[in-house]
C-alpha cells in the first residue's frame, strides 16, 4: 500500500465534492476539513478516485493502456520524455509540484519524479492511473502521485503548480492556468505534420499530414518550442499493433484497414512531435 506522505501534495489537492483541504488519517486515507467529512481510500495498487459518477468509465481502455505501457517501455518515446524533461530543467528548474494532466499509465509522470519533482498525475481512466500507481510503486518514487479525475476540473487548489504537462490529453488552458502559479509553466507535447506518417501509410489509401491540434493554448504566451523528429523502426507484429491501439487511429480505423496490419512484421515510422512551452499569466487575466 502506497501512502500520500508528501507535504506539497497533500497541501495541493482539495476535495473534488467540497473543494476543502485533505489531511490523512493513520491508515493513510483522505478526510477532507469540509463540515461533512469526504473520505477518500487509496486503492490497491495507490490511486485516489477522486471522479464523480458522471465522469467514471471514461477515457483509454484497459487494453489502451496496457499497449501504451508495453510501447513506451521499448524506449521509443524516450528522446520525447527527455525532451520534457529538459524543458522542465530549464523554465522550471526549482523542484517543486509538476501535474500530469491525462497522465495515461505514468511513464512520464514517474521520469519527472525520478528528476527530484513532486507529481500529480490525474486521468480521467481508472485502467491508466491503476497503471502509473504500479510504475510509481516498482520504482519507489514516493514523490509521485495519481488519482482519477478530469482535466476539465482538477481537484487542486488555485496556484499550486509550478509546472503543468500535458502529454497528448485533452489541452484545457483555463484550468490549468487556475492551478498554475503565476510564474508557472505548462509544457504541451502534440503531433507534428509527420508523425506517424509510416504508420498511416500501411492503413490508409490516402494519407494527410496532420495539422495543429486545436485546443493549443489561446491567451498564454509561448516562450519556446521544440520539435522532437526522428524514425523508429518495429521490429515484431506485436510492437506494431502496441503502436496502433495507443494512437486516435486505432478508434477511426475500418476493420478491413485494420486487417492491412496482421501479419505486418516491420514498420519504419516518423515519430514527429512539438513540445510547446508557455508562460502563465494571473489567472484572473483570463476569467
Ligand atoms: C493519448 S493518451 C496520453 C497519455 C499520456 N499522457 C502519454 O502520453 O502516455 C490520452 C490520455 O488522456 C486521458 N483523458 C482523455 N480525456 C480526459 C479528461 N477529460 N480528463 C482526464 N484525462 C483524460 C485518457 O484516458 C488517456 O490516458
Amino acid at each position: 500500500m502506497r501512502l500520500l506522505k508528501n507535504k506539497v501534495i497533500i497541501n495541493s489537492i482539495k476535495c473534488p465534492v467540497c473543494g476543502q483541504p485533505f489531511r490523512t488519517d493513520e491508515r493513510g486515507s483522505l478526510l477532507c476539513l469540509g463540515k461533512k467529512t469526504h473520505c477518500y481510500d487509496f486503492s490497491s495498487s495507490g490511486y485516489v478516485n477522486f471522479s464523480c459518477p458522471a465522469q467514471s468509465g471514461g477515457g483509454d481502455s484497459k487494453g489502451a493502456v496496457r499497449a501504451r505501457s508495453l510501447f513506451l517501455d521499448s524506449g521509443a518515446y524516450l528522446p520525447v520524455a527527455n525532451a520534457v524533461c529538459e524543458m522542465l530543467d530549464e523554465f522550471s528548474p526549482n523542484g517543486g509540484l509538476v501535474i500530469d494532466a491525462g497522465c495515461g499509465e505514468g511513464y512520464y509522470s514517474c521520469l519527472i519524479a525520478n528528476n527530484g519533482y513532486s507529481v500529480c498525475g490525474a486521468d480521467i481512466s481508472k485502467f491508466a492511473v491503476d497503471a502509473a500507481a504500479k510504475r510509481a510503486t516498482r520504482g519507489e518514487l514516493e514523490k509521485a502521485f495519481f488519482c482519477t479525475a478530469s482535466v476539465f476540473e482538477l481537484p487542486l487548489v488555485n496556484s499550486c503548480a509550478d509546472a503543468v504537462v500535458n502529454i497528448f490529453a485533452p489541452c484545457v488552458e483555463k484550468e490549468y492556468s487556475r492551478v498554475l502559479k503565476d510564474e508557472g509553466v505548462l509544457v504541451v507535447a502534440w503531433a507534428g505534420e509527420e508523425h506517424l506518417m509510416g504508420l498511416k501509410s500501411v492503413i490508409y489509401d490516402n494519407t494527410h499530414i496532420n495539422t495543429a491540434r486545436a485546443d493549443l493554448p489561446q491567451s498564454m504566451e509561448k516562450i519556446f518550442e521544440k520539435r522532437v523528429k526522428y524514425q523508429i523502426e518495429l521490429t515484431s507484429n506485436d510492437q506494431i499493433l502496441n503502436l496502433f491501439s495507443m494512437t486516435p487511429y486505432y478508434w477511426r480505423t475500418s476493420s478491413e484497414d485494420r486487417e492491412k496490419l496482421s501479419g505486418l512484421n516491420s514498420l519504419t515510422t516518423q515519430i514527429d512531435i512539438i513540445i510547446s512551452v508557455y508562460k502563465n499569466h494571473t489567472f484572473e487575466e483570463i476569467q
